[in-house]
C-alpha cells in the first residue's frame, strides 16, 4: 500500500488527507477493510458494541419495530444497513425481529451496500436463512433505484468516512497534505472550497498549532443514503460530540486515532493498509448537512442513554434478567465502558428539532 501511495503522489502530487484515506482504507486490493473481514472484535483491531453481544442489535431491532408500527405497518419496508461488515449486526436484528415482530419481519427486505466482494458473501452465508428478503448489492445506486419506506443506519460508519486534517498557523488555518516520504506539509486553503466553508463555522479563535478534523462528505453521503427510502429514518450511531466539544480549545491535536490489535495510536503514516485510521464525528456539523436533504434530527442521546431506554419495557417484562445479558447492558450503556462516548442520532424527513435537541446539538433555531 505504502509503495502504491508513494507512486500515486509521485505521479499526481500530493494527496489531501481524504485521498489518502480513499486508498489506505479502501483501495480495492490492499487498503484496510479490502485485506481481511477480522478487524472487529477480539482477533481483530478493535471491538465495537457489536462485539458485545446480541444484545445491541436485539434493542435496535425494537427501535425499528416501532419505527414501522408507528408508520402504519407498511406492507413491504426495508432497513438499510451501512457498513454491515460480516453481517453479525444484521444477523442479530433479524433473530430479534423474527422471534418478536413476526408481521415486521415478514415484511422486511433487509439491505446491504457493500462494495467488497468477500464481505458481500460472508453476509449471504450468515444471512440467507434469517432474511424473508435479503438485498445485498454492490453500490447504494442499484438499492435506490427501488427505493422503499424504511430505516438506513449505521453503527462506526460516520467516523470511518474519509476527513481533511488542518492546522491553526499564524491567525489561519492551513490543510495538511501528505507528500513524498509519507511526510506531512501543510498548503493554504482555497478561500472558494467547501472546506474553508465548513471552517468558517468554527471560527478562528484556535491556539497556534492547533489540529483538527473536518468532513465535507457528510452531505452527499447522507442524500446518497437517504434516496434508499421513499419515506423514512436516518439512524447513526458512533463515537463523536457535538462541535462545541468536538472543537474545544483543549483538544489541540484532535481526535484522529489509529488501531492496530487494540492499541490506539496517533500517527496515520505509518503502515498504511494495515492500520485503521478513524477520526471522532461533529453531530452537529452531521445535523447541518441533514438539512441540506431536508432531514432534522430528531434525537441525540448518549448511546447509554439512548439503549437504557429502549431496554426499559424488556427490563420491566424480566427479560433481561440473565446474567449474560446484563453484562452486556453494562458493557454498552456504562459511562466508563461505550455508554457516554458513543452518541445515537435520528435523522428524519421535515422533523422538528425539539429544544433538548437543539441544545444538545447546539443548534440555534
Ligand atoms: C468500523 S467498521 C464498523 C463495522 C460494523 N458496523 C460494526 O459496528 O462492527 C466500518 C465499516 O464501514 C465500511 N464502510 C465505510 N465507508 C463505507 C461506505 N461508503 N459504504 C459502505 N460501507 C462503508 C467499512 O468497509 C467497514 O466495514
Amino acid at each position: 500500500m505504502r509503495e502504491k501511495i508513494l507512486s500515486e503522489i509521485g505521479q499526481h502530487g500530493d494527496l489531501t488527507f481524504p485521498e489518502y484515506l480513499e486508498m489506505a482504507l479502501y483501495d480495492p486490493e490492499l487498503g484496510y477493510y479490502a485485506r481481511s473481514d477480522s478487524q472487529v472484535g477480539r482477533g481483530g483491531d478493535f471491538y465495537t458494541s457489536v462485539s458485545v453481544g446480541a444484545l445491541f442489535g436485539q434493542l435496535l431491532a425494537q427501535r425499528f419495530a416501532k419505527w414501522w408500527e408507528e408508520n402504519g405497518s407498511p406492507q413491504t419496508w426495508r432497513i438499510v444497513e451501512i457498513g454491515a461488515h460480516d453481517g453479525k449486526l444484521a444477523a442479530d436484528v433479524l433473530g430479534y425481529l423474527h422471534a418478536y415482530f413476526p408481521k415486521a419481519w415478514q415484511a422486511l427486505e433487509y439491505a446491504i451496500p457493500e462494495p467488497l466482494p468477500r464481505l458481500r458473501q460472508a453476509q449471504h452465508e450468515r444471512l440467507s436463512k434469517l432474511a424473508k428478503k435479503l438485498n445485498i448489492a454492490s453500490t447504494m445506486a442499484s438499492i435506490s433505484a427501488h427505493p422503499l419506506p424504511g430505516i438506513a443506519f449505521g453503527n462506526e460508519i460516520l467516523d470511518a468516512l474519509p476527513f481533511h486534517l488542518v492546522e491553526f498557523y499564524a491567525g489561519e488555518w492551513q490543510e495538511i497534505y501528505v507528500t513524498t516520504n509519507l511526510t506531512f506539509t501543510p498548503k493554504p486553503i482555497d478561500h472558494a472550497s467547501q472546506l474553508a466553508a465548513a471552517l468558517e463555522k468554527i471560527g478562528t479563535d484556535f491556539p497556534q498549532g492547533y489540529r483538527t478534523e473536518i468532513r465535507t462528505n457528510f452531505p452527499s453521503f447522507l442524500r446518497n443514503v437517504s434516496t434508499c427510502l421513499t419515506d423514512g429514518l436516518l439512524l447513526f450511531i458512533d463515537y463523536g460530540f457535538a462541535a462545541p466539544e468536538y472543537y474545544e480549545r483543549s483538544r489541540a491535536a484532535g481526535t484522529l486515532r489509529t488501531f492496530s490489535k487494540h492499541k490506539a495510536d496517533e500517527d496515520p503514516l505509518v503502515r498504511p493498509g494495515e492500520i485503521d485510521i478513524t477520526a471522532h464525528v461533529d453531530f452537529t456539523d452531521l445535523a447541518a448537512a441533514a438539512k441540506t436533504i431536508g432531514y432534522a434530527p430528531t434525537a441525540f442521546s448518549s448511546q447509554g442513554s439512548y439503549l437504557t431506554h429502549l431496554a426499559a419495557p424488556l427490563m420491566l417484562a424480566g427479560e433481561l434478567d440473565d446474567p449474560k445479558a446484563i453484562a452486556q447492558f453494562q458493557s454498552l450503556t456504562h459511562p466508563g465502558k461505550l455508554g457516554s462516548s458513543f452518541h445515537v442520532i435520528e435523522l428524519s424527513p421535515g422533523g422538528e428539532i425539539s429544544s433538548t435537541v437543539a441544545h444538545r446539538l447546539a443548534i440555534t433555531q
